[in-house]
């Protein structure tokens, strides 16, 4: 069976992206990462690619702060349809994808965000989930659409707050969480377990790979 081709687009470390190569690495996603991009030339995900053996490109993201540019972000959609990327995993991407990319791969972008969404969405969401006095916060697998993290919702985990946390205990906590739900979700999704997944090729249909 042919693995589901990911395309993974981060802009820092990448503990995320790793978690999923070793997840790949060891037989266990029905994937590969046909290429990782980054919109920030020297981001460690980009090294972290290249030391497994995957190749790793850097796409200069034009003017904008929070977002690319639309030229840009049509030649980024381009790519990756060239690539055969048949699902792109937003780890740690730090700008907002638009109609370009939106359109060339609907329901095939997915997010991975550090709250319970649809609470605490944007910016440092574990520091907003401790101002708040909350209990327990977690992390979010959705999908992406137009909006600031408000795509459907594929999976959550949850994450207590205990009591004295620093906003990076709780990060830290928060993303180990992380790590193993984006990798589940991800073997899900090749396996087309879920019903709202049938967009995705079965693996039966996804054939041998010539
Ligand atoms: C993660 O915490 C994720 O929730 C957010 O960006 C962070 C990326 O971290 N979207 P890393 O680069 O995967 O370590």
């Amino acid at each position: 069976m042919r693995p589901l081709r990911l395309g993974v687009l981060g802009s820092g470390k990448g503990s995320n992206y790793r978690a999923i190569q070793d997840a790949i690495d060891a037989g266990q996603l029905g994937a590969e990462t046909r290429i990782v991009v980054s919109d920030v030339e020297d981001a460690r995900i980009l090294e972290l690619a290249a030391s497994r053996g995957v190749r790793a490109r850097y796409f200069p993201p034009g003017k904008y702060r929070t977002r690319l540019e639309p030229d840009i972000e049509q030649q980024l959609a381009d790519f990756l349809a060239s690539e055969e990327v048949e699902l792109v995993v937003l780890a740690g991407f730090m700008r907002m994808l638009k109609a370009p990319m939106i359109e060339a791969f609907p329901n095939r972008i997915i997010n991975i965000h550090p709250s319970l969404l649809p609470k605490f969405p944007g910016m440092a969401a574990w520091e907003q989930a401790l101002a708040a006095g909350e209990e327990a916060t977690g992390c979010t697998v959705h999908y992406i659409d137009a909006g600031m993290d408000t795509g459907e919702i594929i999976a959550q985990r949850e994450v207590p707050i205990l009591p004295g946390d620093t906003a990076s205990a709780l990060h830290a906590r928060i993303q180990q969480a992380e790590h193993s739900l984006y990798a589940e979700v991800i073997a899900r999704i090749a396996r087309r377990g879920e019903p709202d997944q049938t967009e995705f090729p079965a693996p039966s249909e996804r054939g041998s790979g010539d």
